[in-house]
Order: C-alpha cells, then sequence, then structure tokens
C-alpha cells in the first residue's frame, strides 16, 4: 500500500477560524486538535456507511463513529427515514407526542431490570439525574465512581475527580469519592471509611477488562447491605457489547442504568432507566418529596425518538452486534499478526472487547508514549483509516478491515523504524495532550 500525499488546505482555513469563534476550536474535546496529530484533516463533512471525507475531499475508513455513537454507519438509511418522515409532522408541541410512549416501551423491553425511562439528550445529563435520583432516594450526599472508568459526565460531580477540576467548589469535589475496577476492597473501603454517607456507586459493566470474581454482583450486594444504589453506565455497552448492554451480557440488574450514544445511531437521545420506585419520585402519583428529574425543552424531539425506533428496530432484527464481534476480531488477529511481523509486542496492543478495540502506544521504554500514539494516527490517516481507536460499526465489512489492516501493518513499518532512530525523525508536528490536563 502506497500513502497518499495529504492535501489539508480547507482544513486548515476553517481550524483557524474555528479557534477565534469557539473555545477549544469545537464541542467534544474528544473531537479537538489536541487529540489528533498535525497531520490530520481537522473537519469532516460527510459520511456514509463507515467511509467519511474530509473538508478537502479526501476518503478515510472511520473507527470510532461519532464517539461510538453511530453503531449502524453513518446515514443509515432506515434510521435517516425515519427521522425525516418524523420532521415533517413537527419535532416539538406543547404537549406531549405519543411516540415517546412508544419509544420508553421499545427501550424498556431491551432492559428487564427497569421499569419505567425518562430521556434527555446527552448521557452527562442522564448521568447526573441518576445521581441527583440516588441522593434524594437515599437521603445522602456522597457519590463513589469507579476511578478506571474515563468519563461519566461533564458535571461537576465528575469533573471534580479529575485535573482539569477549574472552577469546581471544594465542597462539591469532597462528596465525590473513587473506587477501584475489579476491586472489592476498594468498595468495601468506601462503606467503612464514610457509614451512611454514599448514596450510590456508579460505573461501566466493563471497560477494556470483564468482571472478575463476580465483581459487578459483589458490588451490587454490598451497595444493597449498605444502603446505596447500584447504577450502572451503559453509554458505551449498550447495544454493544450485547442488545441488552453491560447488564444483559454479565446477568446483573442495577437499580439505574443510563444508555445514549447507539440508542438513536447518532441522533441525540439519552435515557435514564430504572426501578420503578425510585424513578417514580420524579413522577406524579406518590405521596413523597417531590424530585425534579430530567425536565428539558429538547428531551423528546420527534424526530430522535424516531430515530431510536428505527435503530432499535435494525437492534432486534438483524445481527448488529455479532457482526461488531466478528469484524472486531478480524481486525485484532490482522493487527495482532502485524504487531508481530513487525517485533512490536508490549510497544504496541489492542486491548477489549471485539466489539469495542483500543490501541496502546509505548515508547522505547514500553511506557504510555503521547507522541507515538500521535504517530501511529498519522501513519494510519496518510493511509486513509481515521480513528483514535478501532471501533468496528455494523457498516465495516470485511474488505474495510482487511484495507484497514494493511494500512496499519505499514503504519507499524513506520513504528518499528522510530523505536530505533527516534520518533521525532518521523512524526510531523507535535506529540498529542491528554485531555485531563489543568495547562495547554
Ligand atoms: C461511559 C460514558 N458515560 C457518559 C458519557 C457522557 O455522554 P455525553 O457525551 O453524551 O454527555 C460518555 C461519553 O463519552 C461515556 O463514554
Amino acid at each position: 500500500m502506497t500513502f497518499k500525499t495529504l492535501t489539508l488546505d480547507q482544513s486548515r482555513q476553517l481550524q483557524a477560524k474555528a479557534h477565534r469563534l469557539i473555545p477549544g476550536g469545537c464541542h467534544t474535546y474528544a473531537k479537538g486538535d489536541d487529540q489528533y496529530p498535525e497531520l490530520a484533516p481537522g473537519f469532516i463533512v460527510r459520511g456514509q456507511g463507515c467511509h467519511v471525507w474530509d473538508a478537502d475531499g479526501n476518503e478515510y475508513i472511520e473507527y470510532g463513529m461519532g464517539l461510538r455513537a453511530v453503531t449502524l454507519g453513518h446515514a443509515y438509511p432506515s434510521v435517516v427515514e425515519a427521522a425525516y418522515k418524523q420532521m415533517l409532522l413537527g419535532t416539538n408541541f406543547i404537549r406531549p407526542a405519543p411516540i415517546e410512549v412508544e419509544c420508553a416501551e421499545r427501550l424498556l423491553g431491551f432492559i428487564p431490570a427497569a421499569d419505567m425511562v425518562k430521556f434527555a439528550k446527552d448521557g452527562s445529563t442522564v448521568n447526573t439525574a441518576a445521581i441527583t435520583l440516588a441522593r434524594a432516594y437515599t437521603g445522602r450526599d456522597m457519590i463513589a465512581v469507579c476511578a478506571d472508568h474515563p468519563f461519566f459526565s461533564y458535571n461537576d460531580w465528575f469533573i471534580g475527580t479529575t485535573p482539569l477540576d477549574a472552577g469546581i467548589p471544594k465542597v462539591i469535589k469532597e462528596l465525590t469519592v473513587t473506587f477501584r475496577y475489579n476491586n472489592i476492597d476498594s468498595v468495601k473501603e468506601l462503606f467503612e471509611k464514610y457509614p451512611g454517607r454514599i448514596a450510590c456507586l456508579i460505573m461501566e459493566p466493563a471497560k477494556n477488562d470483564d468482571p472478575k470474581d463476580g465483581f459487578l454482583h459483589k458490588t451490587r450486594e454490598l451497595c444493597h447491605q449498605n444502603g446505596a444504589l447500584f447504577i450502572l453506565d451503559e453509554m458505551i455497552t449498550g447495544f454493544r457489547v450485547h442488545n441488552g448492554g453491560g447488564q444483559g451480557l454479565f446477568d446483573v440488574e442495577p437499580d439505574l442504568s443510563t444508555w445514549g450514544k447507539a440508542l438513536a445511531n447518532g441522533f441525540a437521545l439519552s435515557a435514564l432507566a430504572g426501578k420503578r420506585e425510585i424513578m417514580e419520585l420524579g413522577g406524579l402519583h406518590h405521596n413523597k418529596e417531590r424530585v425534579f428529574l430530567l425536565s428539558t425543552t429538547h428531551g423528546a424531539e420527534t424526530h430522535a425518538m424516531a430515530a431510536a425506533i428505527a435503530t432499535m428496530n435494525v437492534y432486534e432484527n438483524e445481527p448488529v452486534v455479532e457482526h461488531l464481534y466478528r469484524v472486531g476480531e478480524r481486525l485484532r488477529r490482522g493487527v495482532n499478526q502485524a504487531i508481530e511481523e513487525y517485533n512490536l509486542q508490549g510497544y504496541v496492543a489492542v486491548l477489549g472487547r471485539p466489539c469495542n478495540l483500543m490501541f496502546a502506544t509505548r515508547d522505547q521504554n514500553k511506557k504510555d508514549s503521547q507522541a507515538f500514539r500521535a504517530l501511529f494516527m498519522q501513519e494510519l490517516i496518510r493511509r486513509g483509516v481515521i480513528g483514535p481507536s478501532f471501533i468496528v460499526s455494523y457498516s465495516h465489512t470485511d474488505a474495510d478491515i482487511d484495507f484497514t489492516i494493511e494500512a496499519v501493518a505499514g503504519a507499524l513499518r513506520v513504528y518499528r523504524q522510530a523505536l530505533e532512530d527516534g520518533v521525532e525523525h518521523h512524526l510531523v508536528g507535535r506529540p498529542l495532550k491528554p485531555v485531563y490536563r489543568r495547562y495547554n
């Protein structure tokens, strides 16, 4: 495979303007310029399936797919058509639309542990609602988040646990404590240290490692023994690891769970789902103190509901999750072979489940390296593949995967060379930087 000489003039012009108009130049830090090598397109104009075109007309196979939201593929016809038809009928009325009830019923069909659901637009908002509800239900103020899971919400209760905590009051930060995944002792210690104070634990069902020794079930039990709620964040796992999310895959029943991303194939829709006894605190049919639970102007836009229903139809009727595992496995095998071919074991690694693969890039000392990450991404982009991970979609075909494996092999040849003569001789421009840092 020969690599292209990229023309990125349109991207460069737009990037300069974007940084004048928008702090960070975009609306999600994970899409920002500091997360990509200098030799990367600044803007994507169009997507079809798993292929995207940048502002200069260059084509790439994309991995990551809208930060894992676009599980079926870009511009997926049945989803676009459902949303479009609904838009022609109006998107937002002064009273609810029937499609809200239909969408709630359909989603609850995938989540046996939940009796009720409430919709919003993004994952951060529903996670924050889950925390508020848990605090109200238990009458407690502290919450515990899993320290090994990178992101739950842009709200203070979570961002206050990161180094990027400017503007967040100390009193808020002191109310969030952390535990470690697959470390049941760290959960026990929290309950011992803060007796009667923790309202809930929140975590993803799994990240790169699956639960070991019944970790999820034991954590749930500890929560309930100590009067706390057990919350699962299914933003990534939902409709990706299993149609029923991590709770379906690992057969564990959370009190509350949160969904988003894949729910509407990239249209903005998220959901808080849970047990009636807890969720009903936000309802009109009880005599307890009321909870202001998720009340947003745009939360139930009808076309997002229509997109979600069309997306769930595909999950129900087609082997979407099976496809993600199958093509992901093909990719993992091919990348691992290329790693062996260039003797890069320990320097480059593919992590996670096949449906949700990440890559690790390490330097000469086998330490995680943002410079080598930039180099690897740069060399993939030059060969027509873009992504911060190897997240596949239902639209990635065997041919796309094989093209990618060839691109990876080419990129790894340069990587091997860079380990020998220095990354600075191969990387165009600066290394990447972690999002959670105090200063630029
Ligand atoms: C596990 C997890 N939870 C919550 C969120 C927040 O979702 P959103 O970006 O829709 O607010 C994300 C987003 O990346 C996520 O990965």
